[in-house]
């Protein structure tokens, strides 16, 4: 397999950065494609937990190429104070080289980003997208109006007070904008200290490729977090899909070799938006204390709920996976029954099985119809240490079960099984097997 590609399959935080991680040991390089600071990726290393957000998990392996690729939008003074904490505790190993045509997410576009969701919020009370107020959807706004900055602008001091000016003559109803000459000054300042590490990255990638050297491409965000094909407008501004990173790193798509989804034994969702499997009850409440479920990057409480397979099989189609990781299935380890959405009753009294509407408020109007299932033990430290040492044959037989079902259900094998927050805790059921594009027709009626 040369080039992979590792995508979020249900609203983020499914722990693709622990998947990525592990695929990581076998990749040359490691690409982000898309998004910026929103991501937190997080990982457990025997030197203690990191959390990445603008540099991909390619730079805790040595002899790897850490990329953050063109699709990007990276704040650039978070970035550099990321990368001297990664020095500062010794984990700063494989390369890290930054795409020239990434954009630049400035001060503004963080303060615009406030001032947006606030105005929401005032003209609709309860309508804001709580995001992470990370400058993202302001910054890929910008870059569609072609008044963005790029990486590769920052070092061509000239060039940059020009596109400031006109920059922040586009905004002036965002308040609180700091003083142009200040930020003029620390942008060249730290885009110098950056330059280093600012290549084009494509030829790089090109040259892997032709080459034959493995390729991972890390997926920030998640397939119902698309700006299209998620719960528009509770969505970020990027593509998270396998054609979004493929966009977003200079692959073409004929060169794919494998798109693995990854989703949680059951799902979380941080920020507004329609989550039909959202369980505000005591249960929901158990997840979010047995599984951490805090967000990575903001720290807020994650809405928590159950396993939606009619938008895992939506996330599926769209994104053509070859085979699924499936995370934390330790958190619902003791629970003697977990419902699993099999499908949508919608209002009219129909059943759905495949697509979700394509409005939010639709969305937000389905019941879902839940399969039960048995559930599994707890994972004790020696049931872990028990599937580490003889692999995936000591996966509990109910668990085996409930993963065959996600496979059947969405014609998608599941590869890779998530058992624990460390590094070492996830486990290979075996290369895919199903042929994804027959098996896949099987599984949706629609
Ligand atoms: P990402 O954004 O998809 O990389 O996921 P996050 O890092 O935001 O959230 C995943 C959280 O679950 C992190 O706190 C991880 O340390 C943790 N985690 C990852 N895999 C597992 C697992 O299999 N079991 C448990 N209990 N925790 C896990
Ligand atoms: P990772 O890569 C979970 C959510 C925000 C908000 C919406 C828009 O760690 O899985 P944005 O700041 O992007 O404009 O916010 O998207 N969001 C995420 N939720 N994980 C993420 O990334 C997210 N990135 C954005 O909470 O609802
Ligand atoms: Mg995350």
């Amino acid at each position: 397999m040369t080039v992979r590609v590792v995508l979020g399959a249900q609203f983020g935080d499914e722990a693709k950065g622990k998947i990525a991680d592990y695929l990581a040991a076998d990749a040359r390089y490691v690409v982000r494609s898309g998004g910026g600071p929103n991501t937190g990726h997080t990982i457990g290393l025997p030197e203690g937990v990191v959390v990445l957000h603008q540099v991909s998990c390619g730079v805790l392996r040595t002899g790897v190429t850490a990329i953050s690729g063109p699709g990007m939008v990276i704040q650039p003074f978070k970035l550099e104070e990321e990368i001297l904490e990664l020095e500062r505790r010794g984990l700063r190993r494989g390369e890290i080289l930054l795409s020239d045509r990434a954009h630049v997410i400035l001060p503004l576009h963080e303060l615009e980003d406030a001032w947006q969701d606030s105005l929401r919020a005032q003209r609709s009370p309860g309508s804001a997208l709580g995001t992470t107020r990370s400058g993202i959807g302001p910054a890929y706004a910008d870059r569609y109006a072609r008044w963005g900055i790029r990486l590769g602008e920052l070092s061509r001091p000239a060039l940059l007070r020009e596109r400031l000016e006109l920059l922040y003559a586009t905004k002036p109803e965002v308040p609180d904008l700091p003083p142009i000459d200040d930020l003029a000054t620390r942008l060249a300042e730290v885009g110098s200290r950056l330059d280093p590490m600012i290549r084009a990255t494509e030829p790089i990638i090109w040259g892997a490729i032709e080459r034959g050297e493995p390729i991972l491409l890390e997926g920030a965000q998640s397939a119902l977090l698309d700006i299209d094909f998620g719960t528009y407008p509770y969505v970020t501004s990027s593509h998270p899909t396998s054609a979004g990173a493929l966009m977003g790193s200079g692959i073409p798509p004929t060169e794919l070799d494998a798109a693995i989804g990854v989703a949680k034994a059951y799902s979380t969702r941080v920020g507004a938006g329609p989550y039909p499997t959202e369980d505000t009850g005591e249960r929901g409440e158990h997840l979010r204390r047995v599984g951490g479920e805090r967000g990575a990057t903001t720290g807020r409480p994650r809405r928590c709920g159950w396993l939606d397979l009619v938008l895992l099989r939506y996330a599926a189609r769209l994104n053509g996976y070859t085979s699924l990781a499936i995370t934390k299935v330790d958190v619902l380890g003791g629970m003697d029954e977990i419902p699993v959405c099999v499908a949508y009753r919608l209002p009219d009294g129909s059943t759905s099985r495949d697509a979700p509407p394509s409005r939010a408020e639709d969305l937000a109007k389905v019941e879902p119809v839940y399969a039960t299932m048995p559930g599994w033990p707890e994972f004790h430290a020696r049931a872990k240490e028990r599937i580490r040492r003889e692999g995936a044959s000591a996966l509990p037989s109910t668990l085996r079960r409930y993963l065959d079902f996600i496979s059947e259900e969405t014609g998608v094998p599941v590869e890779y099984v998530g058992y624990g927050a460390h590094r070492d805790e996830t486990v290979t059921l075996g290369p895919p097997t199903v042929r994804r594009h027959r098996s896949a027709m099987t599984a949706w009626s629609g």
